[in-house]
């Protein structure tokens, strides 16, 4: 397996940073082929292209699920890509790219999954009441946040959090885990099991 990944974000970017910056300090042993966004002026993909990356705007605007999809497996594809990185990628994926890339597109969730899946995720932890929550990192399915999980990691939730400060705690865990979780999966260390995804 070679090591180039793809990282599809929307919006800030901070994962993509901090995989960046994992890379780049030695910690994670990838290289970003490119970054690729749907929103043209996302602060993470004008980060990128200064960073010097291969930074692609695909515009998703009158075109269906599919065939935007087709356009991304095609851009990516053409760059050697091995391993898709969703970071705040907010579209969901067709079932013809998930084919296309068979338990390599892995997405980051910032809720203990199965727990608050969906948009808002430590508001909905905030508002149901859970002393802990934290983030998941899993394999890409067909269905909203349901693929097997990687890795997952804990924090807990204090009486005066509201969901800033919660989400500041949470995103800490998130630029640890997924990195982690890219290493396992480029190293070829992880066996998916039905659902469970298990380390050799
Ligand atoms: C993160 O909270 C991630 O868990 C969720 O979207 C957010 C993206 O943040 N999927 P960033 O763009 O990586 O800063």
């Amino acid at each position: 397996m070679n090591k180039r990944i793809a990282v599809l974000l929307s919006g800030r970017g901070s994962n993509f940073l901090a995989i960046s910056d994992n890379i780049r300090s030695g910690k994670l042993d990838a290289e970003i082929a490119c970054v690729l966004s749907n929103v043209a002026d996302a602060p993470g993909l004008v980060r990128a292209r200064e960073l010097g990356y291969d930074a692609i705007f695909l515009n998703s605007r009158g075109k269906e699920r599919e065939d935007y999809d087709r356009e991304v497996a095609k851009e990516l594809r053409r760059r050697d890509v091995e391993l898709i990185c969703l970071a705040g990628f907010m579209r969901l994926l067709s079932p013809y790219l998930i084919r296309e890339f068979p338990n390599r597109i892995l997405n980051i969730h910032p809720a203990l999954l199965p727990a608050f899946p969906g948009l808002h995720a430590q508001k909905q932890a905030l508002e149901y009441g859970v002393k802990y929550s934290g983030c998941t990192v899993h394999l890409v399915d067909e269905g909203v946040d349901t693929g097997p999980i990687v890795l997952q990691a804990i924090v807990p939730v204090l009486d005066d959090d509201d969901e800033d400060r919660l989400s500041a705690r949470i995103l800490k865990e998130e630029h640890r885990i997924y990195s982690e979780a890219i290493d396992l999966v480029l190293r070829k260390r992880i066996v998916v099991s039905g659902r469970r995804v298990l380390q050799r």
